[in-house]
């Protein structure tokens, strides 16, 4: 492993003003997506929308820093047969690739999930290195019971072995010269308040940073992805912007070395608007040990499958509304957003 090679990435990574394209949903994870704006899903399609995005020239150039791909994409050609990868190096921005392989049911845990994956993981790495990615994504997921206190939901087993893979993935990727994004979330779903959401992301970071200390990963180069500290969706009592930011903010500077070059959000399901609001307003906070910037799938993604609707003659409406969320995210990662900015666009 070279580790200065390694940090060098993930400060790449987290480079000041630009941040990360979650474009690496899965086969069915598109479908949805594709479903709400009623295009088919076919290799083709998804090649289409996904090159529309990568071929975003202003984007691409000045706000996303690297770009995160599903397998199948990693390995597809743009309409001209130039890789998909590509496109994405000569735009300046580092391809990477999501390597888990989704959830699966926690056995004795009802209705927890562990992240599979692990086997041939290091096979996989190298070869996913050869074709040009050098950072990679493995996602955790979390879930919060029903109820202040809940039904036991996150089980302390839930949280170990899901920081467990997430370790060993970790410590894979080093071993590969892949960066790993580091990915523990705890979902946003659920009627559940602030204060909870915050005790349960508590637990998962200290119990993720405990098991990549065990693991040996070396934490100067990795990136964390996790949830801001927030309310649960159908929660009627939602946190203002400023509680977010300071909550979230104060949890982090508890859990999370300065070792680690950067944070980089997950949306989880926010709004477009939200989820700029909120990293604006803690980037705003400042005196932060790491650089904080978006990693965002849905909420960079939204606006612009919405504009597409699959049509080719919309590939401009679809490459501008994609420009826009990037840049309005763009100046959150710097503290520098105003809401009339985006009322300005629309
Ligand atoms: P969202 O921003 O839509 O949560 O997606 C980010 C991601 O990569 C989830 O794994």
């Amino acid at each position: 492993m070279n580790l200065a090679e390694l940090n060098k990435i993930a400060l790449a990574m987290v480079a000041p003003g630009k941040g990360i394209l979650a474009a690496d949903e899965s086969s069915g994870t598109i479908k949805k997506r594709f479903d709400a704006i009623k295009v088919e899903s076919t290799e083709q399609s998804r090649r289409d929308y996904r090159e529309m995005l990568f071929r975003s020239d202003e984007a691409m150039r000045q706000y996303i820093s690297g770009v995160i791909l599903y397998d199948e994409t990693i390995w597809q050609d743009a309409a001209d047969g130039t890789p998909l990868v590509r496109l994405i190096e000569q735009s300046g921005a580092i391809p990477g690739i999501k390597v888990d392989e989704g959830t699966q049911a926690l056995p004795g845990c009802p209705g927890e999930l562990v992240t599979a994956g692990l086997d041939r993981l290091a096979e996989r790495l190298k070869k996913y290195y050869e074709r040009g990615a050098r950072f990679a994504k493995w996602r955790a997921v979390i879930d919060i019971g029903e109820g202040n206190g809940g039904p036991g939901v996150p089980s302390m087993t839930a949280i170990h072995v899901n920081a467990h893979a997430l370790a060993r993935y970790a410590a894979l990727c080093q071993a590969a010269q892949i960066v790993p994004i580091v990915e523990p979330e705890v979902l946003m779903d659920g009627g559940h308040d602030i204060e909870r959401c915050h005790d349960v992301t508590q637990r998962v970071l200290n119990k993720t940073f405990q098991e990549l200390r065990v693991q040996r990963v070396a934490l100067e180069g990795m990136i964390l992805k996790p949830n801001m500290v927030i309310s649960g969706k159908k929660n009627a009592k939602q946190a203002s912007v400023e509680e977010v930011a300071e909550k979230t903010i104060r949890l982090l500077k508890a859990c999370v070395p300065a070792a680690v070059p950067g944070i980089a959000f997950l949306s989880g399901g926010q709004s477009d608007e939200d989820a700029t609001a909120h990293l604006n307003a803690m980037n705003r906070i400042g005196g932060l040990p790491w650089r904080l910037t978006f990693s965002y799938g849905r909420a960079l993604q939204a606006a612009p499958q919405k504009a597409w609707s699959g049509k080719a003659e919309n590939v401009a409406a679809g490459q501008r509304a994609f420009t826009h969320r990037a840049q309005m995210n763009s100046l959150a990662s710097k503290g520098e957003w105003k809401a009339d900015l985006e009322k300005k666009a629309a």
